[in-house]
């Protein structure tokens, strides 16, 4: 296979870098199709951690390209310290190549994210503060700066003027906030313009070349489907898509040369931020997943909110994104539980739905139908071939293939690389 899609099937954090550090081993390129510094992206190697927020998780790999396409928004100062802290624990980052059309995270866009948040209150969408959406607005609006601009030094100063003139409007009489400084914006940007001057070129012509030339391609998704700005938990959602059509605009590769698409599928549910969550578990039940998961935001440090598989969402992931295999994660964590539950449907008013309800009223007052199934009670951080899973784990998970109507490929049992059980190896 040549072009293989790994992508987020839920609300995020399925462990969509752990999956895609395995599969680069045999990857030529790794890509970012979407989203920016929002994302956290732990890979582990022999016990060591690596939170990924732009770089593509293939940056482990000496020779591996890391492409940051088009379609993300990247913000120069969070990728030159992820690039110096790498090199800092001796990992090559030669192989970054960045897109010359890919749109540039300004200072105004990560403090307009805050100050927004904090205008809308209770309605606050939880967003990580990154800038994401505020750049994609500016993207929309026509008016966003893309990096072939931040490598040119006049357009660079004219954009900044022109659009730092808008923004400083919109801080004072919107936020009654103290403007931003022009000259400070521009000397820092030219700094960060030439440090990253080495890795940009143009994305689109380098991937679709590689592919013709018959190169293993692995697209790496940020957030997940319930998090796509069309196909999510509107507005409680980011503001790109990382379902795998996200690829053919986030990346110039045309749908028809995607070969496999992998949706990560983490045991159970969590959801960092406000929205909809109708497997949530505000009880014991969901303390004890959050405990032994650890579950804490990457980027934020936010407790994340955690509750049971919802096997009715994953099945709408797999329709969206054209799923071909559900790499599960995290199994290893339910292995404490007397009692797994999974949600294979919506009952709205007494009757079972076909879909995911678009409005969120309806999305709040649904009741997820369970089924139970008997815990393994067992540890299978060590269990390496499918058939070596205690029966109660097997059948959780034949159960969710059967209800999704998609085949198992990868079950994780830990985060380390050798920690993960293949079933299908045509799947790379
Ligand atoms: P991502 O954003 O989808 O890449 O996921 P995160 O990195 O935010 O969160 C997943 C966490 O689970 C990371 O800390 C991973 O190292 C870890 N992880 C991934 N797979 C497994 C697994 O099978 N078992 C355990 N215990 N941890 C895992
Ligand atoms: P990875 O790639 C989980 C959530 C935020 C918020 C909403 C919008 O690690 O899975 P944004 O800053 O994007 O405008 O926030 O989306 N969110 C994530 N949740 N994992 C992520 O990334 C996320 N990226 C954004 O918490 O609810
Ligand atoms: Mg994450």
């Amino acid at each position: 296979m040549s072009a293989v899609v790994v992508m987020g099937s839920q609300w995020g954090d399925e462990g969509k870098g752990k999956i895609v550090d395995y599969l680069a081993q045999q990857a030529d390129t790794v890509v970012r199709y979407q989203g920016g510094s929002n994302a956290g992206h732990t890979v582990t190697v022999n016990g060591e951690e690596y939170k990924l927020r732009l770089l593509p998780s293939g940056i482990l790999y000496k020779g591996t390209l890391c492409v940051i396409a088009n379609g993300v928004v990247v913000d120069p100062q969070v990728m030159l310290e992820e690039m110096d802290a790498m090199e800092k624990r001796g990992i090559d980052v030669s192989g970054i190549r960045l897109s010359n059309r890919a749109h540039v995270v300004l200072p105004y866009h990560s403090l307009m994210d805050g100050l927004n948040e904090e205008l809308r209150g209770k309605g606050k969408i939880g967003t990580t503060k990154r800038g994401i959406g505020p750049c994609y607005m500016d993207k929309d609006h026509r008016i966003g700066i893309r990096v072939c601009d931040l490598m040119d030094k006049e357009e660079f100063a004219k954009r900044l003027k022109e659009n730092l003139a808008l923004k400083n409007i919109e801080l004072e009489r919107m936020y009654n906030h103290a403007p931003l400084d022009y000259e400070e914006i521009l000397t820092e940007y030219e700094g960060y313009a030439e440090r990253l001057r080495p890795y940009v070129c143009d994305t689109i012509s380098l991937l679709n070349d590689e592919l013709a030339a018959g190169k293993k391609i692995l697209f790496e998704g940020a957030q997940a489907t319930m998090l796509d700005i069309d196909y999510g938990t509107y507005p409680y959602v980011t503001a790109s898509h990382p379902v795998s059509g996200g690829i053919g605009v986030g990346a110039g590769v045309a749908p028809n040369r995607l070969d496999k698409i992998i949706g990560v599928v983490k045991a159970y549910c969590t959801r960092v931020g406000e929205g909809p969550f109708p497997t949530e578990q505000l009880n014991a039940i969901g303390e004890k997943i959050r405990d032994a998961g650890h579950e804490y935001g990457t980027v934020t440090g936010r407790p994340r909110r955690t509750g049971w598989l919802d096997a009715f969402v994953v099945r709408y992931a797999g329709l969206l994104s054209g799923i071909d295999y559900m790499a599960i994660t995290r199994l290893d964590i339910l292995d404490g539980f007397d009692e797994i539950k999974m949600c294979t449907g919506y009952k709205y008013e007494g009757k079972l739905l076909n879909e995911i309800p678009a409005s969120l009223k309806v999305l709040a007052k649904v009741e997820p139908v369970y089924e139970t199934f008997k815990g393994w009670k067992k540890n299978i951080s060590g269990v390496r071939r499918y058939e070596d899973l205690p029966k109660e784990a097997q059948v959780y998970l034949t159960r969710l293939a059967e209800v999704t109507g998609i085949c198992l490929g990868i079950v994780s049992v830990g985060p380390n690389r050798d920690q993960t059980i293949i079933l299908d190896d045509k799947m790379f």
